[in-house]
């Protein structure tokens, strides 16, 4: 088995301990539109679409799990090293990148690493491009607007 569908083996039974069937339903699809995203901006930026297909499959997860956003992203960064380290599917640097993009992903208007760039713009595209006739939100818009020329978008 690949570690990615070791790792999304071990989300998917994480999410499925949620109770609420609908927030079951929106976190199992932005996981996976966030990971689908990622694996195609890495791979057009020469970045490794693994790794940041894992960082997506892990990016919301403290949120899901705890029911509350307050402070995700770097709770969320100290989840996934936790889950990381329980599964030995990643070396220390892969660990590193993953936790990093994780813990940057919700500062949208800031530039931080090349992989931390990543997340954050499959997390903008996933919620932009689920559903085209809902408004760009304000902060997402410049965000949204660069990856539009980046990917040839009108
Ligand atoms: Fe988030
Ligand atoms: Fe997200």
């Amino acid at each position: 088995m690949s570690r990615l569908k070791e790792l999304r083996k071990y989300v998917d039974a994480e999410l499925n301990k949620m109770e609420d069937a609908d927030k079951r339903t929106s976190a199992i699809a932005h996981l996976y539109g966030v990971s689908l995203a990622s694996t195609m901006i890495a791979k057009k930026r020469g970045l490794d679409p693994e790794i940041a297909a894992m960082a997506a499959m892990l990016h919301d997860l403290h949120a899901y799990k705890s029911g509350s956003y307050d402070d995700h992203a770097h709770k969320g960064s100290d989840l996934a090293r936790e889950i990381l380290g329980e599964l030995q599917l990643t070396d220390e640097s892969e660990t590193e990148m993953i936790c990093s993009a994780i813990y940057h992903h919700d500062d949208k208007p800031a530039t931080d690493s090349p992989m931390d760039e990543v997340l954050k713009d499959a997390d903008v595209i996933d919620h932009c491009l689920k559903d085209t006739s809902k408004v760009v939100k304000e902060k997402e818009q410049a965000r949204f607007d660069k990856l539009c020329d980046e990917f040839g978008m009108k």
